[in-house]
């Protein structure tokens, strides 16, 4: 090597060294800029959540934090946006813990080598195994339940009865569905997929588009479009529901579980869920957050908060939820949401689902 490559080389690896200073630095700022924190009370220590549910989360983390002195530090944003921060990031990461909505969320995380097996006696019985990973990288915490919602003066319960029925001609113009870009209505066509195969899928999801629902990219939306008559059924999820009666007891609109006859498969459940980063800096606090989060208490607080179903069967229902009456879910792997999700967002291009 000559001398100038020798001061070449060198002045590489001195740029390459302030740059990755930079890079870290600039990862530190980003995350105390956009982040908010439950501090601990006598230095137990912290777990850091890059959370994509932030509805009433902060509540649960206090509840956490003086449990068990750990901090809570989080910072919230778009599911996409976090996995790929965490990817960016890499072992510099300040994540412990990656907190998402939808299955397929969380599936496409552990498929990217962003999530790290967690071996623990509490999560595997606290959590339903058709719940959570079947290689223990993430674990359901909460269920949501996505079904048919109707306005009672002009819809009979007695003519509702699965997702597959509402192709039929006499729900044209009568709809109102969520776009194919929400991962909700991917998950539910996956699901569809998962029952009954890519060709009868496509032909129920193209007997959707017949009818031209209308498309509206917010389940509260959706409700309230049903409730001022613009609409007389949907597709939504059960909590947006819970929140409106909750802010209105008398808000009109009903819910119908979905698929529940002899030999149907029972109603579309997805979850929020969570695992721990592959380069969780936290990584023992971290799983004890995710092991209080699994119990009674963590599990009544948690789905509460956003009027979800508990994912541990011990633990206790929304008051309001538990109004809406029991139902029998399709205890799909859910896994299989993300394994199929490419396939249905291909099936609702093909169909002209928009
Ligand atoms: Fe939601």
């Amino acid at each position: 090597m000559t001398m100038r490559a020798v001061k070449a080389s060198s002045a590489v690896r001195g740029i390459k060294l302030v740059v990755a200073v930079l890079i870290v630095a600039a990862l530190g700022l980003f995350t105390l800029a956009g982040g908010r924190g439950v501090e601990a009370a006598q230095g137990g220590g912290v777990v850091n959540v890059y959370s994509s549910r932030h509805y009433g989360v902060e509540p649960v983390f206090v509840e956490f934090t003086k449990e068990t002195g750990i901090g809570v530090r989080f910072t919230t944003g778009s599911d996409a946006a976090l996995r790929e921060r965490i990817r960016a990031e890499g072992r510099f990461t300040l994540a412990d813990v990656y907190l998402a909505v939808d299955a397929g969320n969380l599936w496409l995380a552990a498929r990217d080598g962003l999530l790290q097996v967690v071996e623990s006696a509490t999560l595997t019985r606290n959590i339903p195994k058709h719940l959570r990973d079947s290689g223990n990288r993430w674990f359901g915490l909460t269920r949501r339940v996505r079904t048919i919602m109707y306005h009672p003066d002009r819809v009979k319960p007695a003519e509702l009865s699965t997702y597959e029925a509402l192709a039929d001609p006499r729900w044209r113009g009568r709809l109102a569905m969520r776009p194919a870009t929400h991962p909700y209505t991917q998950s539910l066509v996956a699901s569809l997929i998962a029952a009954h195969g890519e060709a009868r899928a496509e032909e129920i999801v193209r007997g959707w588009v017949a009818n031209r629902p209308q498309l509206i990219d917010s389940d509260t939306r959706i409700l309230e479009t049903l409730a001022a008559g613009a609409a007389d059924v949907a597709i939504t999820n059960h909590y947006y529901l819970g929140r409106l009666l909750e802010a209105n007891p008398a808000f009109p609109i009903k819910i119908f579980w979905a698929n529940q006859g002899p030999g149907e498969r029972g109603v579309h459940v997805n979850i929020s869920g969570a695992g721990i980063t592959t380069h969780a800096p936290n990584r023992a606090n971290a799983q004890q957050f995710l092991e209080w989060l699994s119990g009674p208490r963590g599990q009544g607080l948690f789905s509460a908060s956003n009027h979800e179903y508990p994912a541990n069967p011990e633990a206790p229902v929304h008051p309001i939820v538990a109004t809406f009456g029991e139902f029998r879910a399709d205890n799909l792997d859910l896994g299989e949401l993300g394994r199929l999700q490419a396939d249905a967002i291909r099936l609702l291009d093909r169909a002209g689902y928009r």
